[in-house]
């Protein structure tokens, strides 16, 4: 079938391909028989036996378990969604607390209503798409300015360029909103928070700044009975919107935005992933309780230290590593290589290599989902595979993972490459100008599976580096 839509659609997609940003059809999973070293499972909640028990207790007790019948401002806002919410508003200690479908749509939701006409945003380059979707919808959308990634420096020069443009911010007739992340997933660094409210307290008067953190990938791992870093750091009362996801460290869907009574009935008459979305269903609600009652419990707190203490481990392991390896086949970050000491550890590893491809590829033959980021996705230099440490695995998964990696950086043809590294291993097609709509998507050595696996994480990462705004 030929239609100038389909032919505006081939090549938009071509387009992307040639931008070296590949595309899926998504029929096949990506590969995984070996242990778990690449989800955001990290309390390995997903395949934890006691939550599957409560879980399905508590299934078999409940008069609801299937849709929710309407969006919250119909049928939908039943005694469960509202117990449900009353009880992490209670649990994350915040004045008011609003559920949502996701934690996209929670972003969303936020940033494309709360921030009005007049106001302004600054924003680390690095935060999720969800984010700068919503900023992207905002009344705001003409005033975005990104710093680079968790640089105080950038953040300062930022905040005095946005302040200078935006007179009004200081004459208290308009907001200034800063957002970040508190784990940024693609780094595994945190941000510095503290420093950044010190700055903001020191040239914005308060009442006419407003802070938000995304905690997608710190809640439930982070914080006094895992309710996150801005709880690890004390900072409830300096941050005025928090949002805690539910598909990571809780292994489930949905999220919640804790914040002031007003910003919630804002939200409530204007997000629009609100109003015009069907709410969860209650065995979603189900499976949230059942995860909180564990996630916050004394089995939670078992499941946190042991994942701090693997990651501390993994760290050392990795360090020793780096050391006997050439810098271009393998490296750290220096945030992991001299972690902030009141810090704890991060679970999140970008491994550092002039070869991501290779090494995915290696790791998947071995049942890894290892997946490469290559150069566009990331910038020249950082390409990476990233790893993740979860609960459920052992010293010895972390061991062997090792193992492989020292075998595949001291293997004759990868040490050659290392010995010899010039440029990265950008794929020729990422290279070439021409027209490629028949072309086939990522390197031609990986399998069906293995190209999925990088493709899928290539086109998701690849949001992150796109500029809105030079800084
Ligand atoms: C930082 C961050 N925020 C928000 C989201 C979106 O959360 P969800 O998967 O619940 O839609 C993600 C998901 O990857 C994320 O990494």
């Amino acid at each position: 079938m030929s239609s100038a839509l389909h032919f505006a659609l081939e090549r938009a997609m071509a387009f992307r391909l040639k931008k070296g940003m590949p595309s899926t059809d998504l029929s096949e999973p990506i590969p995984s028989s070996a242990p778990d070293l690449f989800s955001n499972d990290y309390l390995s909640m997903a395949s934890n036996p006691q939550l599957r028990r409560d879980f399905l207790e508590k299934l078999m007790d409940s008069p609801s378990l299937f849709g929710s019948r309407g969006s919250r401002l119909l049928a939908g806002n039943t005694p469960e969604h509202m117990a449900l919410e009353n009880r992490l508003q209670q649990y994350f200690q915040t004045p008011a607390a609003l559920l949502f479908n996701s934690g996209y749509d929670a972003n969303v939701a936020f940033f494309g209503s709360v921030p009005q006409e007049g106001d302004a945003i600054i924003f680390d380059e690095l935060v999720h798409a969800s984010c700068r979707d919503g900023m992207a919808a905002s009344r705001a959308r003409k005033a975005l300015h990104p710093f680079a990634h968790n640089s105080v420096a950038s953040f300062e020069r930022t905040l005095k360029q946005v302040l200078a443009e935006c007179p009004q911010i200081t004459a208290r007739k308009a907001t200034l909103f800063v957002s970040v992340e508190s784990l940024y997933s693609m780094d595994g660094d945190f941000c510095p928070l503290p420093e950044m409210l010190r700055l903001l307290d020191q040239y914005v008067p308060r009442g006419c700044y407003h802070v938000a953190v995304d905690e997608a990938h710190s809640t439930g791992i982070f914080g006094p009975g895992g309710r996150g870093f801005v709880a690890e750091l004390g900072l409830q009362n300096r941050v005025h919107t928090v949002i805690h996801t539910f598909g990571k460290a809780r292994g489930l869907t949905g999220a919640v935005i804790a914040t002031s009574a007003v910003v919630r009935r804002y939200l409530i008459q204007y997000a629009r992933p609100l109003i015009f979305s069907t709410s969860l269903p209650h065995i979603n609600l189900i499976a949230l309780e059942a995860s909180f009652d564990i996630v916050e419990g004394p089995l939670g707190d078992q499941l946190r230290e042991r994942l701090h203490d693997l990651s501390a481990y993994f760290r050392k392991l990795l360090v020793e590593l780096t050391e006997t390896v050439p810098k271009s086949l393998i490296s750290l970050p220096g945030s992991h290589i001299t972690p902030d000491p009141l810090i704890s550890t991060t679970p999140i590893f970008p491994i550092l290599t002039s070869q991501p491809i290779a090494l995915a590829t290696f790791f998947q033959k071995h049942g890894y989902s290892a997946q490469p980021i290559p150069y566009p996705a990331v910038p020249r230099g950082q390409e990476r595979i990233r790893v993740v440490v979860h609960s459920g695995n052992s010293e010895q998964q972390l061991c062997d993972f090792v193992t492989l990696l020292r075998q595949w950086a001291s293997s004759p043809e990868i040490a050659s490459l290392g010995a010899n590294h010039g440029p990265v291993s950008v794929p020729e097609r990422l290279k070439r100008e021409d027209s490629i709509v028949e072309e086939k998507p990522v390197s031609s050595v990986a399998s069906t599976g293995q190209r999925l696996a990088s493709v899928w994480f290539s086109w998701i990462t690849s949001f992150l580096w796109v500029p809105v705004k030079r800084y």
